[in-house]
């Protein structure tokens, strides 16, 4: 059972009725924005599916009733938000204002535990985040110039991704708000790979298209408003991130720096047309993507040409170093051919729906690649539209994505009440493993996503395994 008092302010904060004395910073911060801003109606659709369970606090956050509806229009440049992201391997936070300015990004990057570990091993990586997140925190507001009583609101991803790793942040920033008074967001990670666009190219009105590539997923939205989304197309089964990952790992690359970047980096050696990989899902006229097969084409490849990929690069010789650049160039291409083909279709799709869209936003780590860059920037010239690729530290995980999209919320009011000072360690918070953005376009169902297994993070089999054997 929810305690009365969690129940009672999630249902304030729903209804916007937090003018209680216990919440004086947030009332305060509320007043003054909603002073600064114009009344007019929201239509919201729910980009939070209901939860049920009996979690603490970061409800379906804070929609108000269309009566009296609220909507918040104006820049609000004097709100400061701290974004705090766990979601996978990279510990990140930053302070940014209403305004966009970005005023400081701090991010600790677990790349050494990958590249000894071969992966995300959820409870190392939960560790790793608990080691520094006090630290990352600390640096983020220092760097800012701030402390904590300059905040104006604390956002903090809470899905999808790893659920010991989100919990990491989301108790450090419950922590934060409950001390401070200060209220919440609650934060789509791929919505946030989104928005950030916005933050970089202020003309980038909704609607527009957006494909998110990391390393979980794969994403094609169309973006109608915030918090409406249309899913024209996601993985079957890997994501592009993924591939990347194994392929460069299979080579022998230096994971150290991450595998996307070492591949990237080995492939401007090689011949990109030697290795004739196949396109995937080139029968099935959607949205969709698949990159299983091609990581098993890959491992054909490797295992054809006899690269010794025990050896490490920096000792291969060179005809072994010529045949990896082969291999790795191969399979960028056929990669993001597979990126190119589908965001034709998708541009298509989104301009039936929209005939209004200006623009493609191309975010999520993979989103930092030079040769993903320039492909998708002429697919999207050739269909006159315009390409918006964040810079690449807000393409990989970051937490100035996670506070910018903390200020488009609650900009529009949506957010939640201050939690509770000295809440308990052991509280359970509402965390979203696995948390769909948006709506399926039914039109854009294939026979292929029909078929599709559940799509479940690499790193997160380890966690259902562990816990089918303690059920056992
Ligand atoms: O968005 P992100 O930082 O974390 C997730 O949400 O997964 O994406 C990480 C993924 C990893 O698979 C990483 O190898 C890939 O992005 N990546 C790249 C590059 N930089 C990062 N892939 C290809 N080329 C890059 N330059
Ligand atoms: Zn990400």
């Amino acid at each position: 059972m929810l305690s009365p008092v969690l129940t009672l302010s999630t249902v304030f904060s729903r209804f916007n009725l937090l003018r209680e004395p216990s919440f004086p910073r947030f009332v305060r911060t509320l007043r003054t924005h909603l002073r600064q801003h114009q009344r007019q109606k929201l239509i919201w659709s729910p980009l939070i599916s209901p939860v049920n369970s009996p979690a603490v606090g970061l409800s379906n956050y804070s929609f108000h009733s269309l009566d009296a509806e609220t909507r918040i229009s104006g820049t609000g440049d004097d709100l400061v938000v701290l974004g705090i992201e766990t979601s996978c391997d990279d510990t990140a936070a930053a302070v940014v204002r209403g305004n966009g300015e970005i005023l400081s990004q701090v991010v600790s990057s677990q790349a050494d535990l990958l590249a000894r570990y071969g992966g995300v091993a959820p409870k190392m990586a939960e560790e790793a985040h608990s080691q520094v997140i006090d630290q990352v925190v600390e640096q983020a507001l220092g760097k800012a110039n701030l402390t904590e009583m300059d905040l104006s609101a604390v956002a903090v991803t809470i899905g999808p991704g790893l659920s010991l790793c989100l919990r990491v942040g989301v108790r450090k920033a419950r922590k934060i708000a409950g001390k401070f008074n200060l209220s919440m967001v609650g934060v789509h990670h791929m919505e946030a790979h989104a928005l950030v666009a916005r933050l970089i190219e202020r003309d980038l009105q909704f609607p527009f298209l957006a494909l998110l590539i990391s390393g979980g997923h794969n994403l094609l939205v169309l973006a109608l408003d915030l918090g409406q989304y249309i899913q024209l197309g996601t993985t079957i089964d890997d994501a592009i991130g993924e591939a990347y990952d194994k392929t460069a790992r299979w080579l022998g690359l230096d994971m150290r720096r991450g595998g996307g970047p070492a591949l990237e980096e080995l492939a401007q050696e090689g011949d990109a047309e030697s290795i004739k990989f196949s396109i995937p899902m080139k029968q099935h006229k959607d949205c969709n993507f698949s990159y299983a097969g091609l990581k098993t084409q890959v491992r054909l490849a490797i295992e054809s040409k006899k690269v010794k990929a025990e050896i490490p690069i920096s000792s291969a010789s060179c005809e072994d170093r010529s045949s990896r650049a082969d291999i790795a160039a191969s399979f960028q291409r056929v990669a993001v051919l597979h990126l190119e083909e589908r965001c034709d279709r998708a541009i298509e799709w989104a301009l039936k729906i929209q005939p209004s869209i200006k623009y493609l936003v191309v975010s999520g780590g993979v989103a930092s690649n030079k040769y993903v860059r320039t492909r998708l920037n002429q697919i999207v010239k050739k269909k006159g539209l315009q390409l918006v690729c964040p810079p690449p530290s807000l393409c990989t995980d970051n937490g100035v994505m996670v506070a910018w999209t903390g200020i488009e919320h609650f900009r529009l009011g949506r957010f939640d009440p201050p939690p509770p000072a000295n809440e308990p360690d052991d509280s359970v918070f509402d965390l979203r493993p696995r948390w769909p953005l948006g709506e399926e376009y039914a039109e854009g169902r294939s026979e292929a996503r029909s078929l599709r297994r559940a799509r479940i993070h690499p790193s997160l089999t380890s966690i259902i395994q562990a816990s089918l054997q303690q059920q056992s």
